[in-house]
């Protein structure tokens, strides 16, 4: 598929070398247009030259449009403003791109010009507790950005960093031991280990004989007893289970689930490491790294990768981890996909790890010419209640994900029962997972990461506005169109290279169409699939103001045959662009 993009950035730094030759713009960007009235692409590469040159920006920017050689590509490019150089697309150029999208099997997504290996770290939750709120946007987030990741053709590894080695199984194991329901466990085996947990925990704050009890059990957990290590793995076994469920729920899916039991038996070696290459040191018979010469975090406390006792932490499973992603996978990348309260720890971990591959002699990296990998925290913000505070039960408990899910269903159900009541029954259950579970994440995807957002039943299955089920909805109206006689042979008719796009709705359209493959890599720029929300949304948007000012079925040939294929090219574009955001779409709702 023809890189418009990269042409137009081509074609600029050209004429940029021609109109000052001592220019330092080494790779012009060129975006779309933020208001189509200025034009369909743009670029400030004339002003960013002109800054560095001292030159007036705008007689640079027309001196570079002198020299531009684009007649192929535009009808008109001009200087706007203090100096933008705007693209006007040639119509029959739109169309030969549309062509050329529909018999991408990428559906128009360039390829990655420098495909890495990336691991992504995300959902991960703790044993023995349910999946809560919590999880829903590391879950959602991160299995959005490894399914775009891998539609760009990076190499992309999933992984499960589940805590499945917490201090939580001193009380946990306790618990297991006296007080156990069988019967409760086999019916809702993560309920009872809550109820366990909650039991012991409470127990433990009243008396310190508890607290010892537990202490002994995790300390014979960590020395290898046989039984506490049967407990621990019918507890982690279990809790995984029913993990599993909902990640088939949700049609995620990871390559491993690589928890934090996995690296233990690797970090005395680790800490032994870190001490003699002179990264971590014994402070107040702990083990710490200190980062003195980090201005960043130079004034927190140092990062205690063992303590007293012996145990070992977090962190230091963290270090042991990126090891094993460089060596054993290779990873160039690693994106971790938590909520902003483990800000500090990624921050402390990335520059001991950055340290560590920096130390001649080190067994981070692979060879001593490898290079370091690099290591990403994707933040989040919090779902919030109506009430603007973190979401919770009307009793104060986090909301169960599977509670969240269930309710989503039955009230896309409802929906689609009172909207729709000739839908056949048997097509209702899949309908409601669908728009259901769909809401749910486009909800939380389509806003910008780093902020709070209000969960709102209302506002996410909405059939208006910015919603999944708007989104679902368009696409099944235009498989509708298909049902019709007829109407599939057409679409599949490349579209006539001569102009038929002659309708404003038409064109402008067909001018968000070709821009899918930027708005899938504008995604990876800063890990934010809401870039990729928003563009679908403003796709529907622009579908249904070209499907209300014309008419499709029965208007006469071209212009039929150049708006079913318009048709097609959406649905599949809204398919393709809702499944990398790990939204199902559906025929009929
Ligand atoms: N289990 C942790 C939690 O629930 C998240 C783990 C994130 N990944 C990591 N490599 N530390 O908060």
């Amino acid at each position: 598929m023809t890189d418009l993009r990269r042409l137009l950035s081509q074609a600029l730094s050209s004429a940029l070398d021609a109109a000052c030759p001592d220019h330092p713009v080494a790779a012009p960007t060129v975006g779309p247009c933020q208001d189509p009235r200025f034009g369909d692409y743009q670029s400030n590469a004339a002003i960013l030259a002109a800054a560095a040159l001292k030159r007036p920006p705008r007689e640079l920017a027309e001196a570079v449009v002198g020299a531009l050689k684009a007649e192929s590509l535009c009808a008109k490019v001009e200087v706007a403003g203090p100096g933008f150089i705007n693209f006007h697309l040639l119509p029959f150029r739109i169309a030969a791109l549309l062509s050329e999208m529909a018999d991408d099997p990428c559906c128009g997504i360039p390829p990655a010009e420098k495909p890495k290996r990336i691991v992504v770290d995300f959902s991960s939750p703790n044993t023995a507790k349910a999946m809560h709120v919590g999880h829903i946007r590391s879950t959602f987030l991160g299995d959005a950005l490894a399914r775009i990741a891998r539609a760009v053709g990076h190499e992309v590894i999933t992984d499960n960093h589940l805590g499945d080695w917490g201090t939580q199984f001193g009380m946990l194991i306790h618990g297991y031991r006296r007080f156990l329901d069988r019967e409760a466990e086999k019916k809702d085996p993560v309920t009872e280990f809550e109820r366990l947990y909650r039991l012991v925990s409470a127990q433990a704050e009243a008396e310190a004989s508890t607290r010892e009890a537990a202490r002994r059990e995790l300390a014979a957990l960590h020395a290898g007893d046989p039984e506490n290590l049967r407990i621990w793995k019918e507890i982690a076994d279990l809790s995984f289970t029913e993990f599993e469920k909902t990640y088939r729920r949700l049609g995620v899916r990871f390559d491993h689930h690589l928890g934090e039991s996995f690296y233990n038996p690797q970090l005395p070696g680790v800490v032994e490491e870190l001490c003699r290459l002179g990264i971590a040191e014994e402070s107040e018979g702990a083990v710490c790294i200190f980062f003195r010469n980090d201005p960043a975090l130079k004034d927190v406390a140092p990062m205690i990768v063992r303590k007293k006792d012996g145990a070992f932490l977090y962190a230091t499973t963290d270090l042991a981890t990126v090891r094993h992603r460089v060596r054993e996978w290779k990873a160039e990348e690693m994106l971790y996909v938590t909520d902003a309260r483990q800000q500090l720890h990624f921050k402390q971990v990335f520059s001991a790890a950055a340290r560590w591959a920096a130390a001649p002699g080190n067994t981070l990296l692979p060879s001593l010419d490898a290079r370091p990998p690099a290591l990403r925290h994707i933040v989040f913000g919090t779902i919030l209640g109506a009430d603007k505070k973190p979401i919770k039960t009307r009793t104060g408990n986090p909301i169960k994900l599977t509670d969240l899910l269930d309710e989503a269903e039955s009230r896309a159900l409802g929906m689609i029962e009172e909207r729709n009541p000739e839908l056949t029954p048997s097509a209702r259950p899949a309908a409601a997972r669908a728009i259901g579970i769909g809401a749910v994440k486009y909800a939380d995807l389509s806003q910008n990461r780093n902020l709070d957002y209000v969960f709102d039943w209302k506002k996410l299955l909405a059939l208006q506005g910015n919603t999944a089920p708007y989104l679902i909805y368009a696409y099944v109206r235009i498989r509708s169109i298909f049902r019709q006689d007829g109407a599939a042979e057409a679409a599949t008719e490349a579209l006539e290279t001569t102009s038929v796009l002659s309708h404003e709705t038409e064109l402008a359209l067909a001018k968000k169409l070709i821009q899918f493959g930027d708005a899938v890599h504008s995604v990876l720029d800063d890990c934010r699939p809401h870039l990729l929300a928003n563009y679908l949304y403003d796709l529907a948007t622009r579908f249904s103001r070209f499907y209300e000012a014309c008419p499709v079925l029965k208007a006469p040939e071209p212009e039929r045959a150049a708006r079913l294929f318009l048709c097609g090219l959406t649905a599949r574009t809204l398919r393709r662009g809702l499944d990398l955001l790990g939204i199902e779409t559906i025929e009929e709702m």
